[in-house]
This record gives structure tokens, C-alpha cells and sequence, in this order.
């Protein structure tokens, strides 16, 4: 952000807007700047030979930093290469068993080319669970619970190769989560798994291991924004509202019940009402429509030190989020002295070169939890950061956030054009307006027309 901090206060409007626009994510790659190597690998390890097949071990690893699979949980998909069938599977099931008319005593547990496999609920007997299976689907990031950023099953496939020749790897994986986003490469054969026992003292290897890796883009999921940023701060008393519409606009014309008043006498018929099923969100009727506000309240300043208010508030009467996370950027998180009731890791998505990105998320049995739209619908906590005097400036924005993400999707900003200001910092009146300046402006505005 050095641009900013200029001597050309004239436009630093339109020089905000030019950095924020210019460093603003691509959405349309399947690639998080703030998490490049982010993927789910779903690793296959056939662990016996059958006489018609192998039995294998799935595992799905979340290796994203800040992006869950929340309820109700994932779905995994692919081509079987041959006219393989799965005869039984533990800790996990197929959706449909498919025509298995062709065998005539025991019929397999699937018969579909294209399987669609879902994990199985808690509470499932145990002879039908495996380590890290049945959890609904749900699977955390590894920075929140790492004990369950995991998941897995157990398949036995017949109809298929006897050895590590003639097996043929499954085709076109597909990943639902539960909604389309990901996308999954091919599958791809590797250096077999070691497996440990408990002691370390022996290890086995699985026959063979294959790995496919499944990507997000929130371009694919096609959502519309979930999630956005409203601003205050101590020293100008406006408070700068999410963007109107930022996640949909009021519409009871075309769109009846598209949002409710907490108030309502109708409030309890709509929770119940047809999205229900289908999770689709009923939010509360605001002028940005958005089931998630996060709200950065610049609040205090220290003579070394300031501090920011952060606020999470669910504005879905159909959700609650469990184990929630917030992602945020700002160049002082490289000296975040003290966080009060949240949790807090930095990450240095650039190698460690740039350390101004931080994951939040609640406390366990305090506020992991994000109650569903209402008085317990929020979260809150406050930042405390030490000031490097280089850099501090309660300036032209600066102490607002650069980018929010809330379960990994972006948040939309309101415009930087509308940050508050500094009293008697009005730019356009207090700066004399000297011609670099002005050229330097036109020019800008003529190329912010263009992209
Ligand atoms: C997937 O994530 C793992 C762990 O971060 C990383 O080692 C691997 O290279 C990633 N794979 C791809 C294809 O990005
Ligand atoms: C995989 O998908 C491609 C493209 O959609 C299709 O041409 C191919 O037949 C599929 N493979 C299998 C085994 O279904
Ligand atoms: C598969 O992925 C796991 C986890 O990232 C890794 O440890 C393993 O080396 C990979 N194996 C293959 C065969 O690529
Ligand atoms: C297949 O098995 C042979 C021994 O039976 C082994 O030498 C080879 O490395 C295995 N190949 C793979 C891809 O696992
Ligand atoms: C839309 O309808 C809801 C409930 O039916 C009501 O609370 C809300 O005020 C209406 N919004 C507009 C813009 O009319
Ligand atoms: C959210 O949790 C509360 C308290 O546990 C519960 O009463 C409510 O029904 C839940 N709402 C949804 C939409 O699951
Ligand atoms: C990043 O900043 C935090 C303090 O906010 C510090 O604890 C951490 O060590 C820093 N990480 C790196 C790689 O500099
Ligand atoms: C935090 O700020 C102090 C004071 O400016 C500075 O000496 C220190 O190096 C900073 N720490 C980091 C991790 O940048
Ligand atoms: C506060 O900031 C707003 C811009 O969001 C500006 O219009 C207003 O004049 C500022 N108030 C004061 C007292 O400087």
C-alpha cells in the first residue's frame, strides 16, 4: 500500500480505489492467493488383493488452511475405468445400488459405472465404521481440528485388476461439498503409503496408492456473496454500512419472503417454510441481504499500541455455524500483540515473505458456535496490535481491513471512496490540488473506465 501513503491526498479516493480494485482476488481462478496450495487429496490405498479385486482404504484430507466442508457433508463421485461394481463398503455408502440384476445369489452393495459416494452418520454401529469415517460428511481445517480434518472409508471392489498391473484407476472425480466448487484432477499413481504401528516399531505398505486433488473456486460454486464488511471507527462517527444489495436486494415483487423482519408474526411459518429442506438460507431483511456482516470497528489508540473490535453477525434464521472461521488482511497482523475470545493463527500465504494475513475462529464451548439470526446470532472479539511508526496511519483507511473472508468465501468491502475520514482530513477541501496531482487523477479515472 506505499502508493497510498503519498503526498497526493487529493486522490487518494481514487488512488484507495485503484490499489483495492488492482489487488482485489481473481475469483475467476481456481486459486486462493491467501491459500495457494489449498486442495482436498483424496488418497486410495488397496491394503488386500480379493479373487475378483481389492479392498482399499479412501482417505480425504483437507489441506486447505480456512475452508471446511460443512453439514450435510460431502459427496464423492467418479467413472470406474472397467466394469467394476463395489461389493461392500464400511464407514461409508453408496447412494444408489444401480441395476445388479447380472448376478444372481449375493448382489453387490453398487452396480453403477458412475458411483456417488456420502459418509454415513454418527451414531452408525460400530462394525460398520472405520477410523475417521462417519461424520456426516463434516470435515474441518486442520488449523481448527486437526484430529478431524479427515475422512475415510473402506471400499471392496470386484470386477476389477488383481495386481498393481491391471487394476485400472477410477476416472472423472467429482467432489460436492455439498454444492458444485471443486474441481478434482486425475488420478494419479504413486509411491505406496507406509503405514506405523502404534509403537513405531513396524511399519506395512499398501499394495498400491493413487491420489487425486480437488481444487475450489468460488467462481464454480457460483454463489452469490454470502458474506460482508461494514466499517466504523472512534474518530468520525459514521458508520459505513455493507454495500446495499451486496448479497441480493429486497425483492418482494418477483421473490415473496426473500427476507423477514425478526419481528415478523411470520418469522417462525418461513423458517419452516420450503427452503428449509434445501438449506436455503432466510435471511433478515437489511439493505445488503447478507447472511454474514462483519463488522471492524477501529477503537482505540494507544500511543504504541491500537485496537480493533471485530464483529460476526448471522443474519440466517436457517443457520447455525459450527466451527466457523474468519480469514482477514492488513499489513499490522505482523504484530498482533493480544486477541481477546477468539482463536488466531497468522498465515504467511507468500512463502513467510508477507505475514498481514490472520484465520479466527471461535473458542470451543464459548463461541465456536454462530448461533442462527437473533440475540445470540454474533461473535465478537478485540485485536490488539503493537504500532510500527513507519507505517501507522489512521489515515486514508488504512486501519481497515484490505480483504475478509468468512468460511473462506470472499466478503464483499464497502467502496474505499465511503471509508470515514480522519476529521479535518477532508481531502478535497483541505489539499491544494497541484497538477501532477490532477493529471495523475485523470489518469487513473480514465484507467479505472476501462477495466
Ligand atoms: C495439496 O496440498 C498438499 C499439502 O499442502 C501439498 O503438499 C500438495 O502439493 C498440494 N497438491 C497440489 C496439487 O496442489
Ligand atoms: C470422463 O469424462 C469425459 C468428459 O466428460 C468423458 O468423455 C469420458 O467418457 C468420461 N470417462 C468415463 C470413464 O466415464
Ligand atoms: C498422496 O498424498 C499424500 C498426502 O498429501 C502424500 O503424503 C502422498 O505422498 C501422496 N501419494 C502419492 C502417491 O502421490
Ligand atoms: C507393483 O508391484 C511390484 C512387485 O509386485 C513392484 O515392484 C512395483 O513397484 C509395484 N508398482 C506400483 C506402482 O506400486
Ligand atoms: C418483504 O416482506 C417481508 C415479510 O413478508 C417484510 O418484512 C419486508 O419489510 C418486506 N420488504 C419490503 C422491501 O417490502
Ligand atoms: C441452532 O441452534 C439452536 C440452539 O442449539 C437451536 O435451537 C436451533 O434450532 C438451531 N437452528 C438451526 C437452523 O439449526
Ligand atoms: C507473524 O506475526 C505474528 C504476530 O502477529 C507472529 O507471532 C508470527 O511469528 C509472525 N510470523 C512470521 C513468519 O513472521
Ligand atoms: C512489531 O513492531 C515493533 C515496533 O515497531 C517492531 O520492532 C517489531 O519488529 C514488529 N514485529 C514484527 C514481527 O514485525
Ligand atoms: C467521516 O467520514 C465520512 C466519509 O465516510 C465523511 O463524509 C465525513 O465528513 C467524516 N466526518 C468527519 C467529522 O470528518
Amino acid at each position: 500500500m506505499a502508493a497510498v501513503g503519498g503526498s497526493a491526498a487529493a486522490c487518494c479516493a481514487v488512488l484507495l480505489a485503484a490499489v483495492l480494485l488492482f489487488s482485489a482476488p481473481a475469483t475467476t481462478e481456481a486459486y486462493d492467493s491467501l491459500d495457494p496450495n489449498g486442495n482436498i487429496t483424496i488418497k486410495w490405498d488397496i491394503i488386500s488383493w480379493t479373487p475378483d479385486g481389492y479392498v482399499a482404504t479412501v482417505t480425504m484430507f483437507n489441506y486447505q488452511q480456512f475452508r471446511h466442508i460443512a453439514a450435510p457433508g460431502w459427496s464423492l463421485g467418479w467413472a470406474w475405468a472397467k466394469k467394476e461394481v463395489i461389493w461392500s463398503m464400511v464407514g461409508a455408502q453408496a447412494t444408489e445400488q444401480g441395476d445388479c440384476s447380472k448376478f444372481k445369489s449375493s448382489p453387490p452393495h453398487c452396480c453403477k459405472k458412475e458411483p456417488n459416494i456420502v459418509d454415513l452418520l454418527p451414531g452408525t454401529p460400530f462394525n460398520q465404521q472405520i477410523a475417521n469415517c462417519c461424520k456426516a460428511g463434516v470435515i474441518k481445517t486442520f488449523n481448527q481440528d486437526p484430529a478431524n480434518a479427515a475422512s475415510s472409508f473402506q471400499i471392496s471392489v470386484g470386477l476389477a485388476g488383481t495386481t498393481n498391473k491391471t487394476v485400472k484407476v477410477p476416472k472423472n472425480f467429482t467432489l460436492k461439498a455439498p454444492g458444485p466448487g471443486y474441481t478434482c484432477g486425475r488420478a494419479i499413481v504413486g509411491k505406496p503409503t507406509r503405514f506405523y504401528s502404534s509403537d513405531g516399531r513396524r511399519a506395512t505398505q499398501a499394495l498400491m496408492t493413487w491420489n487425486v486433488t480437488c481444487t475450489y473456486s468460488q467462481f464454480l460454486a457460483q454463489k452469490t456473496p454470502t458474506c460482508c464488511v461494514s466499517l466504523s471507527s472512534f474518530y468520525n462517527d459514521t458508520i459505513v454500512n455493507c454495500p446495499t444489495c451486496s448479497c441480493g436486494c429486497q425483492n418482494n415483487v418477483t421473490h415473496p419472503g426473500s427476507c423477514v423482519n425478526d419481528n415478523s408474526p411470520y418469522l417462525q411459518s418461513a423458517i419452516n417454510g420450503p427452503g428449509k429442506i434445501t438449506g436455503q438460507p432466510l435471511v433478515q431483511c437489511t439493505s445488503h441481504m447478507c447472511p454474514i456482516r462483519v463488522h471492524w470497528h477501529v477503537k482505540l489508540n494507544y500511543k504504541d499500541y491500537w485496537r480493533v473490535k471485530v464483529t460476526i453477525t448471522n443474519f440466517n434464521y436457517r443457520m447455525n455455524y459450527s466451527d466457523w472461521n474468519l480469514v482477514a488482511q492488513h499489513p499490522n497482523f505482523n504484530n498482533i500483540t493480544k486477541l481477546f475470545s477468539f482463536n488466531y493463527k497468522p498465515l504467511t500465504p507468500y512463502g513467510g515473505r508477507i505475514n498481514d494475513t490472520a484465520m479466527f475462529w471461535g473458542m470451543k464451548f464459548y463461541n465456536d458456535f454462530l448461533n442462527q439470526a437473533g440475540p445470540l446470532g454474533n461473535a465478537q472479539s478485540e485485536v490488539l496490535m503493537q504500532k510500527d511508526s513507519e507505517t501507522f496511519t489512521l489515515d486514508k483507511g488504512w486501519a481497515f481491513p484490505r480483504r475478509v473472508y468468512f468460511n473462506g468465501d470472499n466478503c464483499v468491502m464497502p467502496s474505499p471512496d465511503s471509508y470515514p475520514w480522519l476529521p479535518n482530513a477532508s481531502p478535497l477541501t483541505k489539499q491544494p490540488l497541484t497538477l501532477p496531482v490532477l493529471v495523475f487523477s485523470i489518469v487513473l479515472a480514465t484507467l479505472l473506465a476501462y477495466v
